[in-house]
C-alpha cells in the first residue's frame, strides 16, 4: 500500500546509499579533493540496513535502490542484495552504478535478485569521460554494460548529467544510440549540490534539451509505467531505445516524489534537499523495534513538500551526492 505523507503522496521507493566511497571523483558530484570520508563504524553495517529495509518494506515500501557513492566498491555487496531482494513484499530491488565493475559483477547481482540496472555516463568520448570523472576509462563502461547484457538484464537506464560546454554537444550522439540499442538514456539537469558558484552557466534546461534533439530527431512522448521515477519519456519514431528528461532544476517532480533516502552515514531523509533528517543509529543502537518503525514512519509522513532549487535555494546542507546517492 505505502503511506501517504501530508501532501497526500503514496511513499514506496526507498533509496539506500551504502557507501559514500567511489572508484571515480566526478566533477558534478565531488571537488577536486573529495570530501571528506565516513570512517568504518560510521557508516550502517549491512545488518543495520537489512533492518531498515525490513521495516520499510513492513510500512509499505515496494522498491529499494541501492545507490553509493559507488554501492560495488563495497565488500560482499553481491550477497547483502541477495538478502535485500529476499525481503517478503518487497517488489523490486534495484541499483545504480557508474559501471566499472559490472564485469566482474554483473551475473552475480542479477542471480542475487538484482532486477534492474542504471549507470551513470557522462560522455561517449574517452577524452570527455576521463575529463569529468577524473581518470575513468569509458572502455570499461561500456564493457560493463555489455555483461550487463549478457547476463540478461533488461536494457540499462543510463543517467547523463549535462553539463554546457562540457558535454551538452554530445546530446544527439547520445540521443542516435537509442536507435540501435534498447537502453533508456535519460538526461539529467545538473544540479547545485556542491553550492559552486556559475551552476546556472552549467545547467542547461530540460526544455532546451529536448529542443536540441528534437530539430534533428521527431520525438515521441511516451506513457510513463507505474514506479517509472522522476524522468519523462520519449521515443524516437521507429528506435529500439528511449529518451529521459529529469528536471530536478526547471521542473521539479515533487509533487509525484514517491521516495525517500537512507544516506550511507545512516540518516533517513525525506527529501534530497532537506536539512537535518533522521538520524537512525540511536534507534538501532536502542534495538527498539518499535522506535525504529515510529521513526520511519514519521520521517515518511512528514516528508517536505518540494525543494526551491528555481529559486537558488539549495537547501540547508550541502547536499553532497557521494553519500545521498542521488
Ligand atoms: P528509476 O527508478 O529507474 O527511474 O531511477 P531513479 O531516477 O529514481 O534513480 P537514479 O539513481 O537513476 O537517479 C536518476 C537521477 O534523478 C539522479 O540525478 C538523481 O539525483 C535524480 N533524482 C532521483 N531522485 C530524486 C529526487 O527525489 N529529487 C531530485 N531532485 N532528484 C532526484
Ligand atoms: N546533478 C545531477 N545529477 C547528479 N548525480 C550526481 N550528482 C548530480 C548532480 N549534481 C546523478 C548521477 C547518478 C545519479 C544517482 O545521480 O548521474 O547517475
Ligand atoms: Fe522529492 Fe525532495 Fe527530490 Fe522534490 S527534491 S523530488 S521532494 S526528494
Amino acid at each position: 500500500m505505502g503511506l501517504i505523507d501530508s501532501f497526500g503522496r503514496r511513499i514506496t521507493y526507498l533509496r539506500l546509499s551504502v557507501t559514500d566511497r567511489c572508484n571515480l571523483r566526478c566533477r558534478y558530484c565531488m571537488p577536486a579533493g573529495g570530501v571528506p570520508k565516513l570512517r568504518h563504524g560510521e557508516t550502517l553495517s549491512y545488518e543495520d540496513l537489512l533492518r531498515v529495509s525490513r521495516e520499510a518494506v513492513s510500512l509499505g515500501i515496494e522498491k529499494i535502490r541501492i545507490t553509493g557513492g559507488e554501492p560495488l566498491v563495497r565488500k560482499e555487496l553481491v550477497d547483502f542484495a541477495g538478502r535485500v531482494a529476499a525481503i517478503p513484499g518487497l517488489r523490486e530491488l534495484v541499483l545504480t552504478t557508474n559501471g566499472l565493475q559490472l564485469t566482474e559483477t554483473a551475473a552475480p547481482l542479477r542471480r542475487a535478485g538484482v532486477k534492474r540496472l542504471n549507470i551513470s555516463l557522462d560522455s561517449l568520448r574517452p577524452e570527455t569521460f576521463s575529463y569529468i570523472t577524473r581518470g575513468g576509462e569509458l572502455q570499461r563502461v561500456l564493457d560493463g554494460i555489455a555483461a550487463a547484457e549478457a547476463a540478461g538484464f533488461p536494457p540499462v537506464k543510463i543517467n547523463v548529467v549535462v553539463m554546457r560546454g562540457v558535454n551538452d554537444e554530445e546530446l544527439l550522439d547520445f540521443a542516435a544510440l537509442t536507435v540501435d540499442k534498447p537502453w533508456t538514456v535519460r538526461f539529467i539537469e545538473y544540479m547545485p549540490t556542491l553550492r559552486e558558484e556559475g551552476w546556472r552557466e552549467h545547467c542547461v534546461p530540460g526544455r532546451e534539451i529536448l529542443r536540441r534533439i528534437g530539430e534533428r530527431f521527431p520525438l515521441l512522448p511516451m506513457v510513463s509505467a507505474e514506479m517509472a521515477g522522476p524522468a519523462r519519456n520519449f521515443r524516437i519514431s521507429g528506435a529500439a531505445g528511449a529518451i529521459g528528461i529529469i528536471t530536478p532544476v526547471s521542473g521539479h517532480f515533487c509533487d509525484q516524489c514517491n521516495r525517500i533516502r537512507v544516506t550511507a552515514a545512516g540518516v533517513a531523509r525525506g527529501c534530497l534537499f532537506s536539512g537535518e533528517g533522521l538520524d537512525l543509529k540511536p534507534l538501532l543502537a536502542a534495538d527498539d523495534h518499535d522506535l525504529l518503525r515510529r521513526g520511519l514512519r514519521s520521517l515518511i509522513v512528514g516528508k517536505p513538500g518540494r525543494h526551491h532549487l528555481e529559486n537558488g535555494d539549495v537547501g540547508d546542507g550541502t547536499v553532497a551526492m557521494s553519500r545521498i546517492g542521488g
